[in-house]
């Protein structure tokens, strides 16, 4: 890689130990992908949390000081580094393990869960900001379009790319982590212009008007479209912040999908010609009621008509989802058999708060919980779940073990919690 003068000093370790290491890993990394150099970025999201490692960190993390942790396990070195500051503006993604619901998470090692604590407090002390979300951009890190960042969390990264027209990679814990320190990141893949264009057509034959249609389409296409840049045209209503949730977290479950257009709706999209370019197109995709069916069928994993937990909240819900379900609950009471969970980050947990719907969510016997994921409360293998977010059922089988699971609606999901019965689409 051809490095600037800058670049050159923090990788001769002129600016530091930990600036050095995260250098050696950034050119390892871009030499890989065949960047030719760095692009400048001040918007990292980083993954300070080991939940997805869990055996790895019981094995490993007894003994260890909070910068021996995040030398290891961000920097991928046996050196102890310890990090001043970062450089870059950075936010977190969630802890996922923590002590506030032990009684429903304490099938975790306390290991996880202290080393979250210590990592909580280890970002504010190297001046990461404990967002603590996979859904970033709804609390405090929105990007304009054009803007070069490095974020982690596979259902962020098409809102990023597609919905703001910002300019990421999918990063891992060491990329991100490495970007933050330098305010570098190798210029390849989302961040050249060329690459963001479409070259897949997507044509609608069916209206896509609910936050379950888009994740459908999302889980078909993700499943269909390969490495592939999709074009959606022919979309006849605009989709809001719960419905471009929905299909990204979807796309990015089956498949790997970090950037498509929406013709007409999508920033680099004004038209097809400005979604795709001179780029060659290499196929189009009838989306209508038949694949609709298969995309359907392939996330209803359940035989079992009961139902034991409902997990909302995958990716974080928004505002508008908690005022949704809080409405939904309204007069009921859940099932005496069956547990409501609904995830979402702390800072709209507090609007929650603040306007009453957590209330409303309790009083009803569900449980509204602020930094943790779905997928921790999958535990008992032989449990049926449902849940409104293609991207988890599409994972509790894979992840969990978890095979009886049912997806649908928010309201199918609402009735499932108080009936203890799936009455969805499949009946
Ligand atoms: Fe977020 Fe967990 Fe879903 S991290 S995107 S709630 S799988």
């Amino acid at each position: 890689m051809i490095l600037s003068s800058g670049e050159q000093r923090m990788l001769n370790g002129e600016e530091g130990l930990a600036k050095q290491k995260a250098m050696e890993l950034l050119v390892k990394y871009g030499t890989a992908l065949g960047a030719e150099r760095f692009v400048d970025t001040n918007n990292v999201h980083v993954l300070a949390g080991f939940f997805p490692y869990p055996d790895l960190v019981k094995q490993v993390v007894p003994g260890l000081d909070v910068d021996e942790v995040a030398s290891k396990f961000l920097l991928d070195t046996d050196e102890r580094i310890v990090l001043d500051r970062v450089k870059a503006f950075t936010t977190n993604h969630i802890f996922a393990v923590n002590k506030q619901y032990w009684k429903i998470l304490q099938h975790r090692s306390p290991i996880l869960a202290d080393l979250a604590e210590r990592m909580e407090t280890y970002c504010r002390r190297v001046g990461i900001n404990n967002l603590a979300t996979c859904t970033p951009y709804q609390v405090g890190n929105i990007l304009s379009k054009g803007e070069h960042c490095a974020w982690t969390e596979s259902s962020a990264i098409p809102f990023a790319n597609a919905v703001l027209g910002a300019r990421t990679n999918i990063e891992g814990s060491h990329s991100s982590f490495a970007s933050a320190i330098t305010g570098k990141t190798p210029l390849w893949g989302m961040h050249l212009e060329r690459n963001r264009l479409g070259d897949l057509i997507v044509e609608l034959d069916i209206d896509l008007d609910t936050v379950l249609e888009w994740g459908l389409i999302g889980y078909y296409i993700g499943g269909a479209a390969g490495l592939h840049i999709p074009v959606y045209v022919n979309v006849k209503s605009t989709p809001n912040l719960s419905m471009v949730m929905a299909l990204n977290a979807a796309g990015a479950s089956s498949g790997s999908i970090i950037m498509y257009h929406i013709v007409d709706v999508t920033p680099e999209a004004a038209t097809l010609q400005m979604a795709t370019g001179n780029r060659e197109i290499v196929g189009s995709i009838r989306y209508g009621k038949k694949e609709r069916e298969q995309a359907y069928l392939k996330l209803n994993h359940s035989k079992s008509s009961k139902v034991d937990i409902v997990v909302l909240g995958c990716p974080h819900y928004s505002i508008e989802q908690i005022t949704t379900v809080a409405r939904l609950l309204e007069g009921k009471k859940i099932h005496e058999n069956t547990s409501l969970y609904i995830t979402t980050c702390k800072q709209i947990k507090a609007l929650a708060d603040r306007n009453g719907y957590t209330e409303m969510i309790t009083r009803a016997g569900g449980l509204l919980l602020e930094d943790t994921c779905g997928l921790e409360f999958a535990h008992h293998q032989s449990s049926v779940i449902a849940t409104d977010s293609p991207k988890q059922a599409h994972y509790y089988p894979g992840v969990c073990g978890v095979e009886d699971v049912w997806y649908g609606a928010t309201e199918e999901c609402i009735d499932a919690a108080i009936t203890s019965k799936w009455r969805g689409e499949l009946k």
